[in-house]
């Protein structure tokens, strides 16, 4: 089921009377039978798009489409949605099985048909041995699988998920989101998922769309987003360690940082942000012309060795922080306190202007 929003506008007025613009003119449409993640950070409007598809808040202005149906009129029960929460909202006295069955009794299935398609959920979220138990004797994760059998038991036209996962500790976290992306493949029922963690989006979701302020930043694949940010935040957002951001400069199509040359673009001359991913820098020690500077801390994890340059006495910028961070091959023989000359990647540096648009 496609979903659109069109113009889809949420204004609360607050306690003050100030107007709050939730949600701001949304235009997007999520393709049908994929999982979107709905990305950003705290107060940007998740859980308000999500409360409107779902019908569960109404919106000042716009429309939303299921398919070729406007839903304004339609109230939550009618919409044919599965909801889960972040915490899982489980019926405590009742058992699995019943908390599963308990939304198939309001539709008054027929008796023989719900406990078949009970079973058949549980199965799916791989908890067939459990019907019997109580919420309180399972996991974190396995309460939220039962959250989820529960909410896909009515076979529902589109799941939304309100950061489902945050209530985990961190390894149950990544297991369970692993579950809700098989579940979502094989029922291929049209998903958003909301979180605020940039990593659980990019890991889980066929598409993301990110957003700030109740506006929407960008969407597309989470690869092509990370490689092709459309402005400063959404680079920001996204990527650990975070994209480096430096002041910069174009001086007869050069670009410059703090004077040392750093690659070539035909653009006229002006400041600009440089944004350099971690992972953009190569080493070339031969080269005493390129972008050079004392490393302060050497970090080795496994294959990969992180550089951390302290910024702090520099006259050069960097936006927000006083370090950057190069991650570089193991292999290489660095210690703190050697001075390291770098090659920057030119796909993985990005420039913007000084608004934060990339250019
Ligand atoms: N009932 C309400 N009355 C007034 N303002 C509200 C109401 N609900 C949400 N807001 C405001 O709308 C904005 C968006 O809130 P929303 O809950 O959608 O954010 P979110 O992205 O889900 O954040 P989080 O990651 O913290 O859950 C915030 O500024 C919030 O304070
Ligand atoms: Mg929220």
């Amino acid at each position: 089921m496609e979903i659109k929003m069109a113009n889809l506008t949420k204004i609360f007025i607050s306690k003050d009377k100030k107007e709050v613009h939730a949600v701001d003119h949304v235009d997007l449409v999520i393709p049908s039978g994929k999982l979107i993640g709905l990305l950003g950070p705290s107060g940007c409007g998740k859980s308000t798009t999500l409360y409107l598809i779902a019908g569960l808040l109404r919106q000042t202005e716009g429309e939303i489409y299921f398919g070729e149906e406007e839903m304004s009129e339609t109230p939550p029960e009618k919409r044919g949605i599965g909801l889960v929460f972040q915490n899982y909202a489980l019926y405590p006295h009742m058992t699995v099985r019943e908390n599963i069955l308990f939304p198939l009794e309001n539709l008054k299935v027929e008796k023989e048909e719900a406990k078949k398609r009970t079973f058949e959920m549980a199965k799916l979220v791989g908890l067939e041995e459990m019907l019997d138990r109580k919420p309180k004797e399972l996991s974190g994760g396995q309460q939220q699988r039962v959250a989820i059998a529960r909410a896909l038991v009515k076979t529902p036209r589109v799941l939304l998920l309100d950061e489902p996962l945050s209530n985990l500790d961190a390894r149950l976290r990544l297991q369970t989101r692993e579950e809700i992306k098989r579940i979502q493949r094989e029922t291929k029922i049209t998903t958003v998922f909301v979180t605020h963690d940039q990593e659980e989006a990019m890991s889980i979701s066929d598409e993301i769309v990110v957003m700030k302020d109740g506006i929407i930043q960008q969407m597309g694949e989470p690869q092509e987003v990370y490689d092709k940010p459309t402005n400063l935040f959404v680079a920001k957002f996204l990527g650990n360690p975070q994209i480096n951001v430096f002041d910069g400069e174009i001086k007869n199509k050069e670009i410059l940082i703090e004077n040392m040359f750093v690659g070539k673009r035909d653009l006229p001359d002006q400041k600009v942000f440089i944004g350099v991913r971690p992972e953009g820098f190569i080493i070339d020690q031969e080269n005493k012309s390129s972008f050079h500077f004392k490393v302060d801390l050497v970090e080795t994890i496994g294959r990969d060795t992180t550089l951390i340059f302290d910024m702090q006495d520099d006259s050069i910028n960097i936006l927000d922080k006083k370090t950057f961070k190069a991650i570089i091959d193991a292999g290489f023989r660095i210690k703190a306190g050697d001075v390291v000359h770098f090659n920057i990647k030119p796909e993985k540096m990005h420039l913007f202007d000084i608004n934060g648009t990339i250019l």
